[in-house]
């Protein structure tokens, strides 16, 4: 069954926003534990209001879906839920987005944030034996000023936290909004990544690479609109994190069958899939991969590369990317020495 062949993949995930990976059973009870009443009568009533006509109406769902979100035992709740279903779907490694800003604008200390989530992060490692990496994201649709001084409170953190990345509503707040903080974050070790591309034009992804000097384009699936941009991206090799069911959720694509991955893939460009926010999207990697393969026809050749650039793509050591490729190519080959 290709589906538990799937499921069997060795991978890794690069684009997932562990706030997105709240499903509404974990939202129904932390809204008990803290006595709070959400805006659904049920789980049921939850998943049927997830249906959104864009990427602003799926926010405004998401960010009032994190108000739940409330003390360090929530935010390791939280990812170690997630860490549980990537394990049952043979994902080797991790490297999750959090919003520290959807929190400490409510009230909620950084501290309770990230303390949570990397305590979960580091059983993940030892008891599941997936390792992972922790992205701090700022939200686009605030000022620059308040993204420097988030920033500056991640400062003492800065041994948990491995690049910046640059998220939320894309039209009307560019990359180029963000230059100075994305260069005092370089200037203090940290990589880059940004969403850009996803509903925003190419010259966002084109603003991305140069002025934020971005290690990857989280989505990118604009970038066939510029074939200066598929030279370029392809002969850099820049990965692009995909996020199939995301996409089409979001009305970016009428359904799969338009999605450009395979296109992208065909083009030489360092294609990966990813869930993005699962528990808003129906599912988490499986499910995209399956998703994917069936709608684009995929073989299983082009599985295996997209599980293999996840590798590449990863922010791991040489040394862990062929450890990981390894395993991947056993699977693939198993009668191979
Ligand atoms: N935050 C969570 N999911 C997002 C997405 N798909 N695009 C932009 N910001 C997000
Ligand atoms: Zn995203």
């Amino acid at each position: 069954m290709i589906s538990e062949w799937i499921r069997g993949l060795p991978k890794a995930e690069l684009h997932i926003h562990i706030e997105g990976s709240l499903e509404p059973e974990l939202m129904f009870a932390l809204a008990d534990r803290h006595q709070m009443t959400l805006p659904y009568d049920s789980i049921e009533a939850a998943h049927q209001a997830y249906q959104f006509e864009d990427l602003q109406s799926f926010l405004d769902l998401y960010y009032a879906g994190a108000n739940v979100l409330c003390t360090e035992q929530d935010f390791y709740d939280l990812t170690w839920a997630y860490l549980q279903r990537a394990q049952s779907q043979t994902v080797r490694h991790t490297e999750i987005f959090f919003d520290p800003q959807t929190h400490t604008q409510r009230g909620i200390p950084f501290k309770t944030v990230i303390t949570g989530i990397h305590q979960a992060l580091v059983d993940g490692q030892t008891q599941l034996g997936i390792s992972s990496c922790l992205i701090m994201c700022f939200l686009r649709h605030l000022s620059a000023e308040e993204a420097m001084k988030t920033l500056e409170e991640a400062l003492p953190y800065q041994d948990w936290i491995v690049a910046v990345g640059l998220d939320s509503s894309e039209f009307g707040h560019p990359p180029s909004k963000f230059s100075a903080v994305f260069d005092q974050a370089r200037s203090h070790g940290f990589l880059t990544v940004a969403h850009a591309g996803e509903e925003g034009p190419p010259e966002y992804i084109w603003e991305a690479l140069k002025l934020l000097q971005v290690a990857r384009i989280d989505h990118g699936v604009r970038s066939p609109e510029d074939p200066k941009l598929m030279v370029w991206l392809k002969e850099h090799q820049i990965p692009l994190t995909v996020c199939p069911l995301s996409n089409v959720k979001l009305c970016v694509f009428e359904t799969l069958k338009e999605h450009p991955l395979k296109q992208l893939l065909d083009a030489g460009l360092r294609v990966t899939v990813n869930s993005d926010d699962p528990a808003y999207f129906g599912g988490y990697l499986q499910e995209n991969f399956m998703a994917i393969y069936e709608a684009l026809n995929l073989s299983q050749q082009d599985l295996y590369q997209l599980a293999k650039n996840s590798f590449l793509s990863a922010f791991l050591s040489e040394s862990e990317k062929q450890a990981a490729i390894a395993e991947l190519e056993s699977y693939m080959y198993p009668n191979r020495q």
